[in-house]
């Protein structure tokens, strides 16, 4: 069984086999949590993902976490908010299932998501949350699933009151803990 926990602070501290990017297509860095990330793993993180050719949005590639304290970092791109009416959606969903395939076949038991499209990229929070959670319930039912505890991260206490909305709409059993 797959247990849900909230993190509220920056992703770059937990503790976790992987931690999630929300990266762009180049993979060569940015602002935000992209940036957050690249800075707290150190610069062999740029030249790794200089090999990887970048990543299509919806889709995700992994990299060693190199001075981070996760092992690995899964790098997945997301869409950019443009009303909703050209795929946002599924490209959103996509990002979450791509990652958590990557994931599990590398065996791995705990992984960190920060809130994929809900900063630059301009996505409805409560939206991208709920679909997140739908997307993350909807392939933990496969059998490929490794993933003992997933940490859902928000950087703001609206952005943990929309992810516990969504937790709380599919009645998963999650725990809550803040960064103090
Ligand atoms: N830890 C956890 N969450 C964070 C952190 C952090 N250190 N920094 C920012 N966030 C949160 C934001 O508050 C937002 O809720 O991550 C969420 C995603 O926001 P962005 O980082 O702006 O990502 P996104 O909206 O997907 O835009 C991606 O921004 O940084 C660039 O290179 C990146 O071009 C890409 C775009």
């Amino acid at each position: 069984m797959t247990n849900f926990s909230l993190f509220q602070g920056d992703i770059c501290r937990l503790p976790v086999d992987a931690i999630v990017n929300a990266a762009n297509n180049s993979l060569l860095g940015g602002g935000g949590v992209d940036g957050a990330i690249h800075r707290a793993a150190g610069p062999e993180l740029l030249n790794y993902c200089r090999t990887l050719n970048g990543c299509d949005t919806g889709d995700a590639k992994i990299s060693p976490g190199y001075l981070l304290r996760a092992q690995y970092v899964i790098h997945t791109v997301g869409p950019i908010w443009r009303g909703g009416a050209e795929g946002e959606a599924a490209l959103l969903a996509s990002c979450y299932k791509r990652s958590l395939e990557i994931a599990c076949q590398y065996q791995l038991k705990t992984l960190a998501f920060p809130a994929i499209s809900c900063g630059v990229y301009g996505y409805p929070n409560a939206a991208a949350t709920k679909l997140a959670i739908a997307a993350l319930f909807d392939s933990l039912s496969s059998k490929q699933n490794t993933l003992e505890q997933i940490v859902l991260v928000a950087f703001s206490d609206q952005m943990a009151a929309y992810w516990q909305a969504g937790l709380g709409a599919q009645k998963l059993n999650w725990s809550h803990y803040k960064c103090l």
